[in-house]
C-alpha cells in the first residue's frame, strides 16, 4: 500500500482526542443525566419523512442536517428570515421565516421579492447551556447602551418576551421582557423554545407546544391530505430530551497556547477586539449542577452591536435593530474545517470563508478595532489569528 493513501486512511480513522469533538458533554453529569444525552443526541440527529411527519414545508429533515456535527452550519443549510412584529412578520408572504422545501404534492415557499430578507447561518449548538446559565446580571453589566465611557462601542441587551408555552420551570421563561440569549440577535431567551421552533418551522414538526402545522399561506391545498401524521409528532418527552441534549454539549477545548498565540492574546485585548469578544464569563446557578458555577471561555459579551451598513439586514428582531447581531461566540474555531469539508463560513451569514475576512468586515462600532488589526505589522496580524483560530 503507498505510503499516501496509508497515511490519509490513518487520519480519517483516527479517534479525535479529548476536547477535539462538539458533541461531548461537559463534566459532571450523573449516570441519568448522561443516559438523557445519549437519548438527546439520537433524536438531534433523526431524520424525518413525510411519513414520520416531515413538512409539509420544511427547511432541513434533522437538526444535525443544519447544525453539522454540531458545530457552524454551512452556507447552503442556512435560513431566510422576512418581515418583523411591525408588519406581522409578513405572514401571509410566508414569513418569519421561508419553508425553500416540501414533501412531495406541497408547495414550497418562495422568497418574496422587494421584501428585507435575512439570511442566517447555523451558529453552532455546543455550549449553549453554559451560555443559559450566564446570571442575566452579568450579561445586563456589560451594557453601555450610550457609550458612556466613550470607547466607541455599546452594547445592548436584546429584551423579548418568550413563548407563552415555555414552562415556568425553564430558564428564560415567564412573562414580560425577558434576555434574550439564541439567535444571530440574541432574539430567543429560551432553549426550549429555540428548539420547539426548530421543530416546527425548520423540520414542519408539531409538538404539544406547537400543536398546528405550519404552512404555506399561500397554497390553498388542505394539510391533512399532505402531511398525514397524528399531531403532535414528538411528544413532550422528545423536544426535552433534544434540550438537554444541546443543554448538556461542551463546548470543545482551545489549542495550547504558544509563546506566538500569546502574542496574538494580547493583540486581541489591546485593539479593542476584546471589548465585544468578551474572553470569559462565570455561570451562576442551574438547574443542571454541571453547569453551575463555571467559567465559561466564550469570546462574547452576548450582547448586540452595530455592525454598520454592509452587514445590516434592515430587519429588527425583539429589541435588536436591522443593524445590531450578537457578538458572536469565539469557541470551535480551531476544528470547524473539519465538520465543513476543509471550509470555514463565518459571521450570520457566511459572506467571510476566513477569520481574516471576518475581521476585516467589521464595521459600525467593530470599526476601530478592524483598523487597529490592518495597521499591525504582517507578523502582528499573524499572531493574533493564530490565537483566534486556536480558540
Ligand atoms: C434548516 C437548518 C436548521 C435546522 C434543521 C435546525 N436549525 Fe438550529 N439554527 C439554524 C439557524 C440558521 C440558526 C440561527 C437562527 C437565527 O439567528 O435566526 C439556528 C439556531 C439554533 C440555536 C441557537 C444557537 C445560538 O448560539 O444562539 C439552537 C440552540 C438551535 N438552533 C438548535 C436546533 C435544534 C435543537 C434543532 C432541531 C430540533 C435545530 N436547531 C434545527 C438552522 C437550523
Ligand atoms: C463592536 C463589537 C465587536 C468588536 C470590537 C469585534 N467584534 Fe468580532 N464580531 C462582533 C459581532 C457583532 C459579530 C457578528 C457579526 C455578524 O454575524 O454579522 C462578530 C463576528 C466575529 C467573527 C466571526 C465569528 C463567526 O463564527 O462567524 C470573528 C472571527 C470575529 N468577530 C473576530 C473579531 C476580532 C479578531 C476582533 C478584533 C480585531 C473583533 N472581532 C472585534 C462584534 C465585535
Amino acid at each position: 500500500m503507498a505510503v499516501g493513501s496509508f497515511a490519509c486512511a490513518d487520519l480519517l480513522t483516527s479517534a479525535p482526542g479529548e476536547g477535539d469533538t462538539f458533541d461531548a458533554p461537559v463534566e459532571g453529569l450523573t449516570a441519568g443525566e448522561r443516559a438523557a444525552f445519549v437519548r438527546g443526541d439520537a433524536e438531534f440527529g433523526r431524520r424525518f419523512s413525510p411519513a414520520s411527519g416531515l413538512g409539509p414545508v420544511f427547511n432541513n429533515v434533522s437538526c444535525a442536517s443544519c447544525h453539522s456535527g454540531d458545530g457552524r452550519g454551512r452556507l447552503e443549510n442556512s435560513l431566510s428570515r422576512i418581515g418583523s412584529a411591525a408588519d406581522g412578520f409578513l405572514s401571509e408572504l410566508g414569513g418569519p421565516q421561508i419553508q425553500d422545501r416540501a414533501i412531495p404534492g406541497a408547495q414550497p415557499e418562495p422568497v418574496p421579492a422587494g421584501v428585507a430578507v435575512s439570511v442566517r447561518l447555523p451558529p453552532p449548538v455546543f455550549g449553549v447551556g453554559l451560555i443559559e446559565a450566564i446570571p442575566e446580571a452579568t450579561i445586563v453589566a456589560l451594557a453601555d447602551p450610550d457609550d458612556a465611557n466613550g470607547d466607541g462601542i455599546s452594547g445592548r441587551p436584546n429584551w423579548v418576551f418568550a413563548g407563552a408555552y415555555v414552562p415556568a420551570s425553564e430558564p428564560g421563561a415567564g412573562t414580560g421582557l425577558k434576555l434574550g440569549r439564541f439567535g444571530r440577535k440574541a432574539q430567543t431567551s429560551s432553549l426550549l423554545e429555540q428548539t420547539v421552533e426548530a421543530y416546527h418551522q425548520d423540520i414542519g414538526i408539531t409538538s404539544e407546544f406547537r400543536p398546528t402545522e405550519n404552512r404555506n399561506p399561500m397554497s390553498g391545498l388542505p394539510i391533512d391530505a399532505l402531511d398525514a401524521a397524528p399531531d403532535p409528532e414528538v411528544p413532550t418527552s422528545t423536544v426535552q430530551a433534544v434540550v438537554h441534549y444541546i443543554r448538556a454539549l461542551a463546548p470543545p477545548a482551545a489549542g495550547a497556547l504558544t509563546a506566538a498565540r500569546a502574542e496574538g492574546e494580547a493583540l486581541f485585548t489591546s485593539i479593542g477586539c476584546a471589548l465585544c469578544h468578551t474572553p470569559t464569563l462565570t455561570t451562576g446557578a442551574h438547574k443542571l449542577s454541571a453547569l453551575a458555577h463555571k467559567s465559561v471561555p466564550l469570546y462574547s459579551d452576548m450582547l448586540l452591536h452595530d455592525m454598520g451598513d454592509a452587514l445590516a439586514d434592515n430587519r429588527p428582531d425583539g429589541s435588536a435593530t436591522g443593524r445590531e447581531w450578537r457578538t458572536t461566540p469565539l469557541w470551535g474555531l480551531r476544528l470547524m474545517r473539519q465538520f465543513l469539508h476543509g471550509q470555514a463560513f463565518l459571521m450570520h451569514d457566511g459572506r467571510a470563508r476566513s477569520v481574516e475576512e471576518a475581521i476585516l468586515q467589521h464595521a459600525g462600532e467593530g470599526l476601530s478595532s478592524r483598523t487597529a488589526f490592518a495597521a499591525l505589522s504582517a507578523a502582528q496580524r499573524a499572531a493574533l489569528l493564530d490565537f483566534v483560530e486556536s480558540r
